[in-house]
């Protein structure tokens, strides 16, 4: 019988203990012994639940109990997840998390400290949902360099983008949707501002090349901006507008790393990935593009990854040794103002298209309906970011506004 004990009981904790209770014997079958929930911390009681008793306040029960192998923290959160995650794992006991902030502030130390005490950091649920994507990305595609990341990273964006552009929803009442449906982060500024894709993508960046990236490291803009007139743009020119995690590994070794709304063609596979559902695309030198696809958020997709994870760690012998990188301090990054992409612009002001050929050369129109006479839009050619930037500063000097600025990713 294995002893584990679960932190947290919100959408996703409720989930684990849902799935463990329900799935009980086919998982003890998996796993190769019965798994049963112990402790369940959190500071909120629930005595509704049919396991009200295995509730606890302190943490310290469970770190001293020899019986409890397995740390199942969804807490969310840095701290103080972080804090009773460091404690377990040099208690000898294996963690399993859904916390993306939580990995890729603290991924590099804490697989350093499993290793160190023979036990295991597992993590797939923080990206992806209940998509399988760390596991993949080590274990079945470890015989390839994986040169490109790219994918939709986060639900909740994704959501709103859909209902946005389908339904034509606002901003707030897609967000409130979300938030309705368990998807959102508590705080959904780490959402819309593009931040939880940023946590994202620095976890599957760091397991790919080996090396941690920190978030402070990688340019993150969010979907805030966007309007339905840049969708409409967007769909003129033959895409449609999507939060991207991008990451690429150079001829030079360093990696382009970036979060931000990107124009991509319909003929991308990631431009059907609607809704909450997640889609990432890994591309290897062996296997060319791998794509996965699902659902990226909400309480059973996640709890799902969480139980797997639970399962390896029940019948690993040892550290996972694939499962690894080490610390970076950034110099592997490649400048983000370097990157040369084409990108999607949209301004207002007197004589725009005039203008805007004057400071970026030709460029293809876009058009949509009932567009007011003074608003011009077009894809300018690629074209480093700083230059890009020192122009649009220049049109703005001119008494030009810009109204959009979104680069074009192929992928
Ligand atoms: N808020 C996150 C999302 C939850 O919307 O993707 C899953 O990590």
């Amino acid at each position: 019988m294995a002893k584990i004990a679960l932190m947290g009981h919100g959408v996703v904790g409720s989930g684990v203990a849902e799935i463990v209770m329900k799935s009980a014997q086919s998982l003890a079958k998996k796993a190769g012994t019965p798994i049963e929930i112990k402790y369940i911390l959190d500071l909120r009681d629930f005595p509704e639940l049919s396991y009200s008793d295995k509730f606890i306040k302190d943490f310290d029960i469970i770190l001293g109990d020899p019986e409890v192998s397995v740390v199942v923290e969804v807490m969310g959160g840095l701290h103080p997840a972080y804090d009773f995650v460091k404690a377990s794992l040099q208690a000898g006991k294996s963690v399993v998390t859904s916390n993306k902030e939580l990995v890729a502030a603290k991924g590099a130390e804490l697989l350093a400290i499993a290793a160190e005490k023979h036990v295991n950091f597992l993590f797939e649920a923080s990206v992806g949902g209940g998509i399988p994507i760390i596991r993949p990305l080590h274990q079945c595609l470890g015989a390839n360099e994986i040169t490109e990341i790219a994918g939709i990273l986060n639900g909740t964006t994704n959501f709103i983008l859909t209902k946005m552009i389908r339904e034509g929803s606002t901003f707030d009442a897609a967000l409130a949707e979300a938030q309705r449906l368990g998807y959102a982060e508590r705080n959904p500024a780490a959402d819309v501002e593009g931040m939880d894709a940023c946590r994202k993508i620095c976890i599957l960046a760091s397991l790919a090349f080996g090396s941690h990236i920190y978030p402070d490291k990688v340019p993150t803009q969010g979907i805030t901006q966007i309007t339905p007139e840049d969708v409409q743009y967007a769909s003129d020119w033959g895409g449609v507008i999507k939060l991207l995690g991008r990451a690429k590994l150079g001829g030079d070794k360093k990696v382009q790393i970036a979060v931000s709304p990107c124009f991509i063609s319909r003929e991308s596979q990631l431009a059907s990935v609607d809704d909450v559902f997640n889609g990432i695309l890994v591309r290897g030198d062996a296997t060319g593009d791998v794509v996965f696809y699902g659902k990226g958020a909400g309480k059973l997709p996640t709890a799902s990854a969480v139980v797997a994870d639970i399962i390896d760690v029940l019948k690993a012998q040892d550290t996972i040794a694939t499962l690894h990188w080490k610390d970076g301090d950034g110099s592997n990054l490649a400048d983000p103002d370097a990157e040369e992409l084409e990108s999607y612009l949209r301004v207002s002001g007197p004589n725009a298209a005039q203008a805007v050929q004057q400071a970026f050369g030709p460029c293809t129109e876009l058009h949509r309906a009932d567009a007011p006479a003074e608003e011009f839009a077009c894809i300018l050619p690629a074209m480093a970011a700083a230059l890009r930037r020192a122009k649009l500063e220049e049109l703005e000097a001119r008494g030009i506004a810009v109204l959009g600025s979104i680069v074009v990713a192929e992928v």
